[in-house]
């Protein structure tokens, strides 16, 4: 969407976002804090006044992706500069958590670093460059939360779109052996219940119809109401009540906390969607245990009957992780023997990639790069398999399809279909924002198309 031109008492902020989704959340409520001091979000790095490059640390090069991308930018504010402008150059995120100090040794022309918990300092940090002239450095995890900062007038960005993303929970107190989260993001925190309903309220005013609810471990959602605790799925019933809000999600759920009460909510609350992403990493129970998942295989098989069972049509999509070290060909086998037995709708499979400071990156027997290769693509056909099966499923079945814009065809409408699959039929452009019946007629590559009953 393009950007209105600026007034001149604004000044031009540019986010580039990599990684998760909640690092999405995270850019937009930094443009929230930012706009006090006049910054609007403006399109490209060459007319920004401010740039913000917000990073991921999940998977492997992540810090010389940064340096990579920080040199282009520095080019760009040079230039900035040689016309006049002043312009602010910022590393936020998980590599700026992880890699702070290196950050300021290697680009000491980044003017702000700080990590995911204090963005909420941002404006406080500006005027810091402003007075001190060198890199002002916020990676701490700090006792105050952001989100006790945000500003809660300010317009939610959501840019016209009806679907938007709500952080309720964030960090991790699980120490899986691969994962770097629990550093980066620091100890599992849950906001308080009446923050989560004001954010989602001021959401559905601005015509947002579907809200994915965000954390690291969502499903361990445990925020305060007066002086009890709420969990996800007394949240979904509490947001059930907004007027507008058409349906929730959830992610990323762990296995570990997907308790009854969060089963028996996706059988009586129609406004939690039936399509659910809960990562299991593998199917073999020694690697789960060397993983430190916390569960077996077939406690996740259990979890999926129970949810079959609450939801017939629920559907399933998941993370996998192979040749994390130790894992022989036989754990692989396990892991596609669950893949058959559990079927997903989608899934992401990755490549196990040692991750500086987690258990696992120093353990012996690691797995070498050529198998983890001939894996990967063994499990990623498997899934797209399953994939293109669950899309074909659909074709002649009735979907209750969000209208989200036209289409690119003349007369054309685009929708999302409770399994997030992109639904194109015809129709007209009044309908946009609703729930419609729509049935399923074709499987496209990434797409379904269908007409409107
Ligand atoms: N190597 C490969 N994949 C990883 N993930 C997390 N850490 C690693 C790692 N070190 C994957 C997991 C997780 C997803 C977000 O990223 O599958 O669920
Ligand atoms: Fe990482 Fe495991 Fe925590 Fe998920 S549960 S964020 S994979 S440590």
């Amino acid at each position: 969407m393009s950007q209105p031109a600026l007034s001149p008492n604004t000044r031009g902020l540019h986010i580039i976002t990599w990684g998760c989704q909640m690092n999405v959340y995270d850019s937009a409520r930094m443009a929230d804090v930012l706009q006090p001091l006049g910054y609007r979000p403006v399109e490209t790095a060459e007319e920004a006044d401010m740039i913000i490059l917000n990073t991921c640390h999940i998977r492997e090069r992540a810090a010389e992706k940064v340096f990579s991308e920080l040199g282009r930018l520095r080019l760009i504010c040079e230039a900035r500069k040689a016309e006049g402008h002043n312009t602010l150059l910022a590393v936020a995120g998980c590599v700026a958590q992880a890699e702070g100090e290196e950050i300021l040794a290697r680009a000491p022309y980044v003017d702000l670093i700080l990590g995911p918990q204090t963005y909420h300092r941002l404006p406080e940090m500006v005027a810091r460059v402003a007075r001190a002239g060198k890199t002002v450095i916020e990676t701490d995890f700090p006792v105050e939360t952001k989100f006790d900062f945000l500003p809660e007038d300010a317009a939610p960005q959501t840019n016209g779109n009806l679907t938007a993303f709500l952080t309720i929970q964030e960090g991790c107190d699980k120490f899986c052996s691969f994962c770097v989260v629990p550093y980066t993001r620091g100890a599992e925190i849950s906001r308080p219940v009446s923050s989560v309903m004001a954010e989602a309220s001021r959401l559905v005013q601005s015509g947002v119809k579907e809200i994915t609810l965000l954390g690291q471990n969502v499903n361990a959602y445990h925020g305060l109401e007066d002086d009890k605790i709420v969990g996800l799925a007394g949240l979904a019933e509490r947001l059930r009540t907004i007027p507008g809000l058409e349906r929730v999600r959830y992610t990323t759920s762990h296995p570990r906390d997907m308790d009854q009460s969060l089963i028996d909510a996706h059988k009586n609350n129609p406004i939690l969607m039936p399509f659910i992403h809960l990562p299991v990493q593998s199917g073999s129970d020694r690697i789960l245990k060397a993983m430190n998942r916390g569960h077996t295989a077939e406690e996740y098989r259990d979890i999926i009957r129970k949810l079959r069972q609450a939801r017939p049509d629920i559907a399933l999509s998941s993370d996998f992780i192979v040749g994390h070290p130790g894992e022989s060909d036989k754990d692989f086998e396990e892991t596609l023997q669950l893949v058959r037995d559990v079927t997903f709708a989608s899934a992401y499979s990755f490549k196990y990639s040692p991750r500086p400071g987690t258990p696992a990156a120093g353990q012996p027997f690691q797995v070498d790069e050529d198998v983890k290769d001939k894996r990967l693509a063994i499990l990623q056909a498997l899934l797209r398999e399953q994939q293109d099966a669950f899309n074909a499923s659909l074709v002649g079945t009735v979907q209750d399809i969000l209208v989200t814009n036209t289409g690119r065809k003349k007369g054309q409408l685009n929708g999302r279909s409770p399994y997030l699959q992109p639904v194109h039929f015809e129709g007209d452009i009044s309908i946009i924002g609703q729930v419609v019946k729509v049935r399923i007629t074709d499987q496209l590559t990434n797409s379904l198309s269908g007409v409107l009953l």
